[in-house]
């Protein structure tokens, strides 16, 4: 792979992630969704405004990936939100971590993953959390191999196709 470089995002990097969020989102989960409507919504909240809203909010860290210049993932993570599961003290919050297909297992996301942990540990965390769809094998597969435990479920708040699970699977990892 060449020229890999994670760095802390801006509201430079805006553009370029909500470039990334949406055909990164669309890519892995078009398939959850039946009603053009509805994805429109999910997809703006990866948007550059979306983003450049997340990235003026006190706690949250956000991290894009670029290869030769240009972003092919990100990750943001919201210091001090406390898993859902026994709302246990310490948390870090990740709620999005996303490469573009041709990103994707070669290790980028474990590098997003590293800057963030490093970054929670600096500030005091002593876990960090997501949660995955459940039908997300490649994800909670990622997530398993970089030591991340499953601790319980959560149901998707947004208005998939009919039949589709809604259910998420809660993951933690202690920082040590
Ligand atoms: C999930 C994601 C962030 C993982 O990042 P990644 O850089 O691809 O992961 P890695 O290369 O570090 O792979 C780690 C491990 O995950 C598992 N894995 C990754 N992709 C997989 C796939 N498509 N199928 C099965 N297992 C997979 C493997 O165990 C892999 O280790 P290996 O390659 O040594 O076998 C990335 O695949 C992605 O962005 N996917 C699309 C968006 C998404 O679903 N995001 C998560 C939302 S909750």
């Amino acid at each position: 792979m060449s020229d890999l470089i994670v760095t802390r995002a801006t509201p430079a990097d805006a553009p370029d992630l909500g470039i990334i969020g949406p055909a990164a989102y669309a890519a892995a989960y078009h398939d959850d969704w039946d009603d053009a409507v509805g994805f429109f919504q999910q997809l703006k909240t990866f948007g550059a405004e979306a983003m450049l809203e997340t990235l003026a909010a006190p706690d949250a860290r956000v991290w894009i990936a670029r290869q030769d210049g240009v972003g092919v993932g990100f990750l943001t993570m919201f210091i001090g939100s406390l898993e859902p599961v026994n709302s246990r003290e310490g948390g870090a919050e990740i709620p999005r971590i996303y490469l573009l297909p041709g990103a994707r297992r070669g290790g980028i996301g474990k590098k997003l993953l590293d800057a963030a942990e490093t970054q929670a540990k600096a500030e005091g965390c002593t876990y960090v959390w997501l949660d995955v769809m459940e039908h997300a094998e490649w994800a909670s597969a990622a997530y398993v191999r970089w030591g991340f435990a499953d601790i319980g479920v959560q149901t998707f708040s947004g208005g998939l196709r009919p039949g589709r699970s809604r259910a998420m699977r809660v993951m933690v990892k202690d920082l040590k």
